[in-house]
């Protein structure tokens, strides 16, 4: 009986990372700016993302680093808003280790949960966060940071 429920777990696990492996990736061609909107970009930002990417949180109470310091990491590695938005959707839709670049942050905070926006909504949040200069975190702005 546990050898067969072992077998069929094992047969779900293939099946799984076969169908994500399959998942299509958003390429630029796919972005239309036409239908993202900036004010939907807001609302989930403040709403919803700085809940867990706060930037007033002081750096023990943090559950997740803050959103601009995550900013500044996908555009180190972007050089167009495209690919930026990209990025950042593909991660959020489906958070991945393999998609995540902030490894350390994965250590310390555990993988960011999927939040089931569509991708539409969450490259209207990368726009946003690309185009507008979003709170720096305390430490940032003082001689003496802790990190
Ligand atoms: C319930 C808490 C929570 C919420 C809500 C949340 N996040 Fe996260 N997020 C995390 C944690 C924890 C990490 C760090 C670990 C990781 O990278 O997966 C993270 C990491 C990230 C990363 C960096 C991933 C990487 O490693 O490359 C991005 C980008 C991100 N979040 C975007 C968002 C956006 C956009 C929203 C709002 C739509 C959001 N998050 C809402 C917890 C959250």
């Amino acid at each position: 009986m546990i050898k067969k429920c072992l077998s069929c777990l094992i047969a779900v696990l293939l099946i799984g990372s076969y169908s994500c492996s399959q998942t299509k990736k958003t390429t630029s061609e796919d972005i239309n700016f036409e239908a993202l909107n900036m004010h939907d970009g807001k609302m989930i930002v403040e709403s919803v993302c700085v809940t867990c990417h706060d930037p007033d949180a002081s750096v023990q109470d943090r559950i997740a680093p803050p959103l601009e310091i995550i900013k500044r990491n996908y555009l180190s590695i972007s050089e167009t808003e495209s690919e930026f938005i990209i990025r950042m959707t593909n991660f959020v839709v489906h958070p991945s280790p393999e998609e995540a670049m902030l490894h350390a942050d994965v250590d310390e905070f555990g993988l960011m949960d999927p939040l089931g926006y569509s991708e539409q909504d969450i490259q209207s949040v990368a726009m946003y966060i690309y185009r507008t200069e979003l709170e720096h975190p305390d430490w940032m702005n003082s001689e003496n940071e802790p990190e």
